[in-house]
This record gives C-alpha cells, sequence and structure tokens, in this order.
C-alpha cells in the first residue's frame, strides 16, 4: 500500500496512550516520547496513579521540555460524563487549542486478560464478564470515538490498536479475551473502511515479558498453554517491553502497513 500519511513520527502531535503505569504501555509511551517532536502534548491514562507518575518522573528527567499530563482512568466505569468531557477537559485545562496540532494518536493499550482458571463453560459470574468487556472493548470504543470526534479537524488521527495473537488463534481457558481482542479487530475494520483518511495500526506485539503473561503462565489451567509460555521464557522467545515497543515504532516509522490489518512482531518490516 502507498504511504497515505508519510512521516508519522515527525509531526507535532497530542499522543493518548492507555495503560502506561507497567507492562508493555509503558515503553510505548517512553518511545513515542524520546521519537515524536518536542512541541507534542502527551496525556497518559491509567488507573493507578503510582505507575505512570513515576513514569512521568523519569521522563521528565531525560526529556525535560516534553509536556506531560495524566489521568487516573478506569477504562471499565460507564461514566459518560468521564468519556464526553475527558478531552474537553485536558484542552481547556492546558489551554490547548485543537489546531495546535499537526497530528493526533491515540495507542489503546490497557487490557484485562480475565480469569484464565475456568474453562469456558464455567464463566458464570456476571459481574467480572461485564467488567472485561467493559474495559476492554465498550470502554475502547467510547474513548476513541471521544477522541476522534473531538479531533475530527486535524487532518492526521492515528489510531493504534494492541492486538493479540488471541485475535486470530484460540487459545485453551482465554475465551473472554479472545473474544475481546477479535471484536476489538472488527472494530477497527469497520471504522477504517467507513473513513480510510484515519491511519490504523492493530499491532500485535508477540510474548512479552509483562504481569499479563506471567499471570497466563501461572494461573491457567490449561498445562499445555502453560507449558507452551514456560518454553518461551526458557527458549528465551518472550520479548522484553522495549523491544516489542521499538518494533511498534518501527513499522509506524516505515508506515507502509495496510489500514487495519493484523501487524505481528514477527511480521517483516
Ligand atoms: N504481554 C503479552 O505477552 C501480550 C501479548 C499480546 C498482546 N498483549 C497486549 O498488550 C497490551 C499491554 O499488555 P501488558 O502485557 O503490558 O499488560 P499488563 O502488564 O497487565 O498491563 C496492563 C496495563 O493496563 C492498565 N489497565 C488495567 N486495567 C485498566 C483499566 N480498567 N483502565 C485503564 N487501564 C487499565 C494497567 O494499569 P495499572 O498499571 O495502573 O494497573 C497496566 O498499565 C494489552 O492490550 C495486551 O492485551 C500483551
Amino acid at each position: 500500500m502507498a504511504n497515505s500519511v508519510p512521516d508519522i513520527l515527525e509531526k507535532k502531535s497530542f499522543v493518548v496512550v492507555t495503560g502506561v503505569g507497567r507492562g508493555l504501555g509503558r515503553s510505548i509511551a517512553s518511545k513515542l516520547v524520546a521519537k515524536l517532536p518536542t512541541a507534542s502534548f502527551f496525556v497518559f491514562l491509567s488507573p493507578s496513579n503510582t505507575g505512570q507518575e513515576s513514569l512521568v518522573s523519569e521522563l521528565s528527567m531525560s526529556h525535560p521540555d516534553v509536556r506531560i499530563r495524566t489521568r487516573a482512568f478506569d477504562q471499565g466505569e460507564m461514566d459518560q460524563t468521564v468519556f464526553d468531557h475527558i478531552f474537553v477537559d485536558i484542552l481547556k485545562t492546558d489551554n490547548l487549542e485543537v489546531r495546535g496540532f499537526e497530528q493526533v494518536i491515540i495507542v489503546h493499550n490497557c487490557a484485562l486478560v480475565g480469569d484464565v482458571t475456568k474453562w469456558t463453560w464455567d464463566l458464570t459470574d456476571v459481574t467480572s464478564l461485564v467488567r472485561l468487556f467493559n474495559v476492554n472493548v465498550v470502554g475502547m470504543i467510547l474513548l476513541n470515538s471521544t477522541f476522534l470526534n473531538m479531533f475530527s479537524e486535524v487532518k492526521s488521527r492515528v489510531v493504534i490498536n494492541v492486538t493479540s495473537g488471541n485475535a486470530i488463534r484460540p487459545y485453551k481457558t482465554m475465551s473472554t479475551y479472545c473474544t475481546a481482542k477479535a471484536a476489538r479487530d472488527m472494530y477497527f475494520r469497520v471504522l477504517s473502511s467507513e473513513d480510510p483518511s484515519i491511519r490504523v495500526l492493530s499491532y500485535s506485539p508477540g510474548h512479552v515479558d509483562t504481569k499479563m503473561l506471567t499471570y497466563v503462565r501461572d494461573n491457567t489451567i490449561d498445562k499445555d498453554l502453560s507449558n507452551r509460555i514456560k518454553a518461551a521464557y526458557t527458549d528465551g522467545r518472550v520479548l522484553s517491553c522495549d523491544a516489542s515497543a521499538e518494533k511498534m515504532i518501527a513499522i509506524l516509522e516505515k508506515n507502509t502497513f495496510e489500514n487495519a490489518s493484523y501487524v505481528a512482531y514477527t511480521d517483516p518490516l
């Protein structure tokens, strides 16, 4: 596909990243701060302030001129007011104009993996099922719509959907997570068919050494899945968060990916 939006990483951008307190999101946020022009503005959204505040302290040492704001944000909390006001409030507080940015980027990174201690037919708890789909799908859609509407005048809008191999392959004990990831990928394919000017990257980061992966390894009742993750660790096939985030940055830099198609860490650049 032709380069429809060249030079993503060279534009002064308003950037939103969800789930930066730990794991992959933390590395993605750091790499974007390091790569994008200093005049860019970053918004980090995570439920716990501790993780994201420590990231901001780190980044303000290494990149003192970059503006970063954080908001305590729970993507699974279905409060219309939060979604309606989040970006309006941030722009207002910092006296920013939508027109002040050449580009806007949102990275939908945060996700819940769900309960891997049960087989699929034993998922009977209303609260935990609703919570998983609220965080992984409904809240993500609401945040995405709010973002795209808020910045509808900005010519270059980039959306990164952190997807997973689970979106395209079944993994035992992970049915809800697989379903949610597959739903997100299709949501972005539809969105991108409606407005191809929105640049959408669905990035599958590989096995990444995070709390999520170790939780699945140590808790799934599917011994085969647990052993496969253990083997990936033993064989050195588990990536660091930085390595996977760097590949994502390289994909954005090259900017030849097909809109909203599934792009894996292992795919050639
Ligand atoms: N690790 C892997 O091997 C792997 C493989 C494929 C895809 N992925 C995908 O990569 C992304 C990052 O995963 P990870 O492995 O880094 O997971 P992780 O270690 O569990 O980190 C998840 C992040 O999401 C945030 N979060 C959790 N619940 C949230 C909520 N309700 N609202 C907003 N943020 C919330 C957490 O915030 P706090 O720090 O504040 O708790 C944390 O920063 C996910 O989309 C995951 O599906 C991971």
